[in-house]
């Protein structure tokens, strides 16, 4: 029987984004079955690679060379699902990274059931965008997407406390400011199945910034720091440039993310000299 972190590795190490989030979807549920059986999977131990697998397409480009569009085409909104798919795959890899790469630290099993949750969801996502694209004639990979997705990972691949900091609690939280206008974007043009897939993720995505606020939490009892200034020091510490106003609030208040989290760490106008 594979450890979930050997189901972890799997994952990770599989290329294709159908392939991959298909064994994300049934490791998830073959660990939920365990657990309700009262035999649950151990964790165990295994290599996470640095960087996950992923298909030779899209090809991944800097950011300032990934062409814009505008969202009133039809062009710009297979652009706007085609980043979204790829920001799913990339939580995909996310989630289940975390789970071998911290394996030394202790954790209640409650972790690693949001996690695998929150993994397994992540998986739906890109399946979702992946059904909205192909809807329109178009598939993941037809375009280029963002190199620079899996920088966070890789900044706090050390850190677990930073970890959780910058990527379920600013990264995704992130995901809870934009998503509203997005939706709004493909009810405007009519796309009852876009509106429907992007209302799924974003009502599932307040309950991964949740996760991450409760284990971030958590981890600052063990080790009796000040949750506030922990999150500030680390986000700080990984994570690159200021956090975007404006912030949903009361969805960010819903995930358990107070506005002094994150409203010291907004880009500030610079003063006007008198
Ligand atoms: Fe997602
Ligand atoms: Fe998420």
């Amino acid at each position: 029987m594979m450890t979930l972190s050997q189901m972890a590795v799997d994952v990770l190490t599989t290329a294709d984004g159908r392939q991959k989030t298909a064994k994300s979807r049934a490791y998830a549920a073959d660990w939920f079955a365990a657990r309700a059986a009262g035999a649950p999977i151990p964790v165990g131990r295994a290599e996470a690679p640095l960087r996950p697998s992923r298909p030779a397409k899209p090809e991944l480009l800097d950011p300032r060379d990934v062409p814009k569009r505008k969202p009133g085409s039809p062009q710009g909104r297979i652009a706007l699902l085609h980043a979204v798919a790829h920001i799913e795959l990339n939580a995909v890899d996310l989630h289940w990274d975390i789970i071998p790469r911290f394996a030394d630290t202790p954790m209640p099993p409650g972790f690693y059931d949001d996690w695998v949750k929150a993994a397994d969801e992540e998986s739906k996502h890109f399946n979702l965008m992946c059904d909205c694209l192909e809807e329109q004639g178009s598939y993941y990979g037809a375009l280029p997407a963002h190199a620079g997705m899996w920088r966070a990972a890789e900044d706090t691949v050390a850190d677990f406390m930073g970890r959780l900091a910058v990527v379920p609690m600013v990264l995704e939280a992130r995901g809870l400011d934009v998503t509203p206008g997005m939706i709004e974007i493909f009810r405007k043009a009519g796309d009852s199945s876009a509106v429907a897939a992007l209302e799924t993720i974003y009502a599932e995505e307040v309950g991964h910034v949740a996760y991450g606020s409760k284990w971030f939490h958590f981890l600052c009892g063990r080790h009796d720091q000040d949750p506030k200034d922990a999150f500030h020091t680390l986000v700080r510490t990984y994570f690159h440039g200021a956090l975007k106003p404006p912030f949903n609030d009361e969805k960010r208040a819903e995930a358990g993310l107070p506005p002094d989290f994150y409203w010291p760490l907004a880009e500030t106008i610079p003063n006007r000299t008198p």
